[in-house]
Parts: C-alpha cells; structure tokens; sequence
C-alpha cells in the first residue's frame, strides 16, 4: 500500500508546483488579485508584486493567467537573466509576434502596431515577468521604455513585475528612480497567519480528497510555528510528517512527526533559532571579551604611568598573557564543556523545540521535547565514530536521555556541585 491510499487520497495535498486548482484564497492572495485586476481594467502601466520565495507568487501569477487569458494577449517570462534585446525578442516571441528583422527599431515598430491593434479590438497586452530581481538594470530600463508606447489617452501596454524584496530595495536606487516613479500599484505577499495556516492545511486536504489523515489544531500551530507561515514551508512541513507518520502506520499526525520532519529542511524555524542562538552568544562572547581587553590595556597603562621608569616593550608581553588569563568557570558564557570535575555542568537548549533521545544516535526513539531555554544537568557526553557529539542529560522527574551537542549550549556553575 502507499503513501496515498494509506491516507486515502487521490492526490499529493501538499505538492510543491503552483496549481490553480489548489490556490487557498487568503484576505491577502485575493487582495493582490484584485489589485492586479484593477491595474489591468484601469490600465496602469507598471504593477509591482513583492514576497519572499514560497509565499505564493508565482501561484497568484497562474491564477490571474487564467483569469485574463481570454481577454488579453499575455508574455509570461520566467527566467529573466537576459540581456535587453533578448527580452524583447522573447516577449515578441511568447505574443507570437513573428518578425524576420533583428533590427531593434523595426521590432519596436512592429510591436508599436501589434499593441494599436489589439487596443482598437479592446483586448489587453499584458507584459508579467516573474522572479523579476533578476532582471539586469538594463532591461529594466528596456521595460520602461515599452511602457512608453501609448497613445494620447491611454497605456497600450501592462507590466506586471515580480519578484522578490530586493527588487523593491533595487527600485529605490538612483539609476531606477525613474521607473520607480511610474509604479501605481504596490503590492507585498506575507506569510499565512496561524489561523489561515491551519485553514490551507485543512483546504488542501480536502481539495486532495479529504482522505483519513488528522491532523489536530495542536499539530497545525506547531507547523504555523515551524514554517513560519510561508506556504511552500507549509507544503514541505505537512508532506513530510505525513510521509513520516505514514512510515509510523499513523493516520494521526503528531507534533513529533512534525518535529521530525523539518530536520532537514531549510529555513524552518529550529534551525534559524539555532542559528540565532549562536549569532547571540557569538556578540557576548565577542561583548565579554572586548571589555575584558579594554579593562586590561587600561589596567596596563595605569600600571605604566605609575611606574617611574618606562617599561621595556620586552616585558610587557608575560605581563599581559598572565593578567588576560580568563576566570573560566566563573565566565558566564562559556560553550565550551567544562571537563574538569570541578563544576556541574548545564545544557541549555538554543533551538526552538529539541528531541531528547533514549541513546545517542537519531536513530534512537524519541523520549521527550523540549523548549528552547530549557536548562538540563549534563551527566555524561558521548562523540560518535562520526564526529557527532552528544550530551547525556537528566530531566526534572530524574530520567536520563540524550541530546546532540549542536542544539544546546553548554556552560559551567559552580553553584551547584555533584
Ligand atoms: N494561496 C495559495 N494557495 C495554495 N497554495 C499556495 C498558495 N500560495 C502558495 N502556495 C503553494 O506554496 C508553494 C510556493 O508557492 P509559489 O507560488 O511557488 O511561491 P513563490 O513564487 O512566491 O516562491 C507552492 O507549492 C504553492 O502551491
Ligand atoms: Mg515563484
């Protein structure tokens, strides 16, 4: 049996190919939509769509195609890297404009006509350039100069440009000003709400069949949670920990199939809080010792400008190497274990949600998660033939399990000895 008619399902709910037939019409996606609509109808010249990558863009762009397909002639261009007379050549090519000539006069000419006609027919022309932060400040400038073809009263020509944040950024720059200022409707993508979140799962698994998959409200936050909201997140996440659940022979899908799942997939949040853990204990460490060094050059000055006799250079260096010694255990940061038997030593968990494990491998079954923040006595340390580092840590009820070193930080207290 596989994986969908386990779950009873006619197709993937979670695919990752924009398909109209799936598209969740959030308050946002339809509100680009209608303002996509309006540029069209009021023929504005530039329209502007940002959003970071996933959170739906080229899904509006398939969905608004189809909308306008029957009454507007459309050039779709998807991959942008071009130089500008390549552009032109592949807009004529995608409005099935068939010219002999490279001469670029004679092309603009001849799509000059091709834009008058079609206005006299009452059809659109309609230019959309996706994943447009590709496209070089040239062709940029290529694009501005088309949306000059109009007659006196009106645009011939809709440009649709989407990309993602930076375009925006690019646009603000000196040499783009002028396109820029052409610019009538702005419009952002952002991430799904948790409310909306849950909505899309529960939508798209319908739409797929509806099938016998749970997914309870628990376990749509923790996705909310983990994918921030970004649908194509959102897709990898739920497909996942459903194939995992379906490994399990689990038609419920639980967080732990859900924290399982995103190991291994980019910019969920474990790994960016991870990431911002270190970032944060890298600026105190760099804080600690900054002042550290200050305090030591100031120390040494002071210690110079009492002496009565200069101090050879010479004799500086022992002096400094001796004084800088850091007061290890009483350091507050400190990531690295502390192997003398000195001082217990505390695991502090820098991920958003961390797996405790009956023995140090992955493989191993999951006994218990936890929190970022979270601080567990270490009891033991184990580094696998591999190089992976684990921590043996005891939980408040007194088990014991096992963590991997790069989702903790672990420092020395003396407070509370074994
Ligand atoms: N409103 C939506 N309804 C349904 N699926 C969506 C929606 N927005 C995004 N998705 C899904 O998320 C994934 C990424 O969407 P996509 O349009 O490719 O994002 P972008 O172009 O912004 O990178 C796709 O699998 C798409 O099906
Ligand atoms: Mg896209």
């Amino acid at each position: 049996m596989d994986y969908l008619d386990f779950f009873n399902l006619s197709e993937d709910p979670f695919g990752l190919t924009p398909d109209s037939h799936y598209f969740y019409p959030s308050k946002m996606h339809n509100d680009v939509l209608a303002s996509l609509d309006y540029a069209v109808e009021q023929k504005e010249g530039f329209s502007l769509i940002v959003g970071e990558p996933g959170t739906g863009k080229t899904t509006i762009l398939k969905i608004f195609i189809d909308r306008w397909k029957e009454r507007a002639e459309i050039a779709l261009i998807m991959t942008p890297r071009l130089s500008p007379e390549e552009l032109l050549q592949a807009i004529l090519d995608d409005l099935s404009i068939h010219i002999e000539t490279t001469n670029k006069n004679e092309m603009i000419k001849v799509f000059r006509d091709f834009l008058i006609n079609h206005s006299l027919a009452g059809r659109r022309v309609i230019i959309i350039v996706d994943e447009a932060q590709n496209l070089s400040d040239g062709c940029l400038e290529e694009l501005r100069l088309l949306s000059n073809l109009e007659t006196e009263k009106e645009k011939l020509l809709q440009i649709i440009l989407v990309g993602q944040p930076e375009l925006q950024r690019r646009l603000h720059s000196e040499g783009l000003r002028q396109l820029d200022q052409r610019i009538s409707i702005r419009a952002t993508l952002r991430p799904l709400t948790a409310a909306e979140t849950s909505d899309y799962i529960s939508f798209r698994l319908i739409k797929a069949g509806k099938g016998s998959a749970i997914l309870d409200d628990k376990t749509k936050k923790l996705i909310h949670k983990l994918s921030g909201g970004v649908p194509r997140l959102i897709n990898l996440t739920a497909s996942r920990a459903m194939m995992i659940a379906y490994i399990g022979a689990s038609h419920h899908i639980r967080k732990r199939h859900v924290l399982d799942a995103v190991k291994h997939i980019p910019d969920t949040r474990p790994k960016m809080g991870f990431r911002l853990s270190t970032l944060r204990y890298t600026v105190i460490a760099i804080i600690l010792m900054g002042t550290v060094s200050v305090l030591l050059v100031g120390y040494n000055i002071l210690q110079r400008s009492n002496d009565s006799s200069p101090t050879p250079m010479k004799t500086m260096g022992p002096y400094l190497e001796e004084k800088a010694a850091p007061p290890s255990v009483n350091s507050p940061v400190s990531v690295k274990p502390d192997n003398s038997a000195s001082g217990q030593r505390i695991a502090t968990v820098t991920v958003r949600a961390a797996r405790l494990r009956e023995w140090p491998s992955v493989q191993a079954g999951i006994a218990s998660v936890v929190s970022e923040g979270e601080s567990f006595e270490v009891t033991d340390e184990w580094t696998a033939s591999g190089g992976s580092k684990w921590y043996k840590v005891r939980i408040p009820n007194g088990g014991e399990y096992w963590i991997a070193s790069y989702i903790v930080s672990v420092s020395s207290s003396l407070s509370k000895p074994h």
